[in-house]
C-alpha cells in the first residue's frame, strides 16, 4: 500500500475478494453504470447497485425528494451537513439496461465487485428469483436483498414492510438463496426492535453476510412559516429515511449487535465520512463498509483519504491485515451489569485553559450536582464531595482538555 508497506487492505468478505474494504452503497452515488466505472477509476473496491426492481416503469420520483440540517458558514462558503433525509425511491432505470452495465462493468473490471440490490414484495418468489438469476448471470459477485428501505416501497409491501417482520426475511432470503450460487447478503432496517433477531433469522435462511444498516425513518424537521414538513412537496410531506453522520451511533450499535450476536460477516453502513468512521464499523465487527451520503457531499475522491488514513492506522496499530482488526473492540462490549462500578471518577479544570463561557457551570448546576461553583474572578471549582464523575461538564467544555474526569 504505497507508503505502508507493511499493510494489506484487501478483505475477503463473504468468500469475496476486495482489494479494500471501501464499497460505494446502493444510493445516488451508483445511479448508472458509468458513475460506477468512474468510481472504480477512483479506487472504490466495489459498488452496490442502486436498488433493481422487475418493473422500473412503477417507479415515479417526487422533487424535491432530499432535506438537510447542517451548520452554514457562507464566508467560508461552507455547508457542513451531519443529518440527510431523503424519500427518494429506488431505481427508476430499466432492469435490461442495468444487466447490460452489470455485464460490461464485470467485463471492463474484474478486480472490482459488482453487487446487485434487488427488491420486490414478499409475495412473488419468482420475482426476487428471476432478479437474482438475471444478476446472477449478468457476472453480479453477490446479491444484496433490499429488505429496508423506509419509505415509499414498504406502502407496496417492499422495503422495510419486509425486514421488520422475521418470518417474511426469512421466506424472501431463502428464496433468492436456493436460486442463485452467488453469496446473498441482506440490508437490514435499524427500525426493528431487535436487529440481530432479522439477522440471524436471514443466515439461517441461507444468506451469507448481513449489510446494516439502511436509512432511519424520520422526519428531519417542519418548516415553520408554512407548517410543512420538509422536504416539500408541492405543499406536503411523508417521511423518509435518515443517513449522514446523525445515524453513525444507531449504526454502530447495529452492527456491533449483528456481529455479536450472529458471527455473521457483516458490511457496515451508515453516518461513514472518514476513515477513522471506518476504522470503529471495522474494530466493532464489519469486514467492508459501504457509504452514501459523505460521497453525495464530497465526491469520489474521498476514497483517497480513506484508503491513506486507514492504512497509517493500522500500521501504527500493528494490524497488517483488515481480518486482523475486525471485530478487535468487540470484546470490550459487555452487558452493564459486567462494568466496573467500583471506580469513583471526579472532575478536574484546568483553569490556565478555561475561557469562562461558564457552561459547566450552568450545567452542574441545573443538570447535575451543584459540584461546580464559580468564584468572583470567574475561577472554577470542583467540589469533590458532590461530583459523582457523570462527565456532563466535560460534554459541554468547548476546550479540549479542559476538564478531565480522574480518579
Ligand atoms: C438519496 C438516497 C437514496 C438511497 N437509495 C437506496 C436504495 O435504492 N437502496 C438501498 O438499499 N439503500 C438506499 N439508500 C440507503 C443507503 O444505501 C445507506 O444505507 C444509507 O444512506 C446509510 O448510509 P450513509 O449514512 O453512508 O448514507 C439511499 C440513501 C439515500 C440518501
Amino acid at each position: 500500500m504505497g507508503t505502508n508497506p507493511g499493510v494489506d487492505l484487501s478483505v475477503e468478505f463473504c468468500g469475496v475478494k476486495f482489494k479494500n474494504p471501501f464499497i460505494l452503497a446502493s444510493a445516488p452515488p451508483t445511479t448508472t453504470g458509468g458513475m460506477i466505472v468512474r468510481a472504480f477509476k477512483a479506487g472504490w473496491a466495489g459498488a452496490v447497485t442502486k436498488t433493481l426492481v422487475e418493473d422500473a416503469s412503477s417507479i415515479i420520483n417526487v422533487t424535491p425528494r432530499l432535506a438537510s440540517l447542517g451548520f452554514r458558514d457562507p464566508e467560508k462558503r461552507l455547508k457542513k451537513n451531519y443529518a440527510l433525509e431523503n424519500i427518494e425511491l429506488v431505481t427508476d432505470r430499466e432492469l435490461t439496461i442495468w444487466l447490460k452495465e452489470i455485464e460490461e462493468l464485470r467485463k471492463k473490471y474484474p478486480d472490482h465487485v459488482v453487487i446487485a440490490s434487488i427488491m420486490d414484495d414478499a409475495s412473488k418468489p419468482e420475482g426476487w428469483q428471476s432478479m437474482a438469476k438475471k444478476c446472477e448471470d449478468a457476472g453480479a459477485n453477490l446479491i444484496e436483498l433490499n429488505l429496508s428501505c423506509p419509505h415509499g416501497m414498504p406502502e407496496r409491501g417492499m422495503g422495510s414492510a419486509i425486514g421488520q417482520d422475521v418470518e417474511l426475511s426469512k421466506r424472501v432470503t431463502s428464496w433468492v438463496a436456493e436460486a442463485v450460487n452467488i453469496p446473498v447478503i441482506a440490508k437490514m432496517t435499524p427500525n426493528v426492535t431487535d436487529i440481530a433477531v432479522v439477522a440471524k433469522a436471514c443466515m439461517n435462511a441461507g444468506a451469507k453476510g448481513i449489510s446494516a444498516i439502511n436509512t432511519v425513518a424520520a422526519i428531519i424537521g417542519v418548516d415553520l412559516e408554512t407548517l410543512v414538513p420538509m422536504p416539500n412537496v408541492s405543499g406536503y410531506s411523508a417521511h423518509g429515511g435518515l443517513s449522514g453522520p446523525a445515524v453513525k451511533p444507531i449504526a454502530l450499535k447495529a452492527v456491533a449487535c449483528v456481529a455479536k450476536e450472529t458471527g455473521a460477516p457483516v458490511s457496515g453502513i451508515g453516518g461513514i465520512s472518514t476513515w477513522k468512521d471506518a476504522a470503529e464499523f471495522i474494530l466493532l465487527g464489519a469486514s467492508t463498509v459501504q457509504l452514501c451520503t459523505a460521497v453525495m457531499f464530497y465526491g469520489y475522491s474521498i476514497i483517497d483519504e480513506l484508503t491513506s488514513g486507514l492504512a497509517t492506522y493500522m500500521e501504527k496499530k500493528g494490524f497488517h491485515r483488515i481480518s486482523d482488526m475486525v471485530g478487535a473492540s468487540l470484546d470490550k462490549l459487555v452487558s452493564f451489569g459486567e462494568l466496573d462500578n467500583k471506580t469513583k471518577r471526579k472532575a478536574s479544570i484546568d483553569n490556565s485553559l478555561c475561557i469562562q463561557c461558564d457552561a459547566c457551570f450552568v450545567s452542574c448546576r441545573d443538570a447535575g450536582y451543584q459540584a461546580i461553583t464559580r468564584g468572583s474572578d470567574k475561577i472554577y471549582k470542583v467540589t469533590e464531595k458532590l461530583c459523582t464523575g457523570c462527565s456532563l461538564c466535560c460534554q459541554v467544555c468547548p476546550v479540549e482538555g479542559c476538564i478531565t474526569l480522574k480518579p
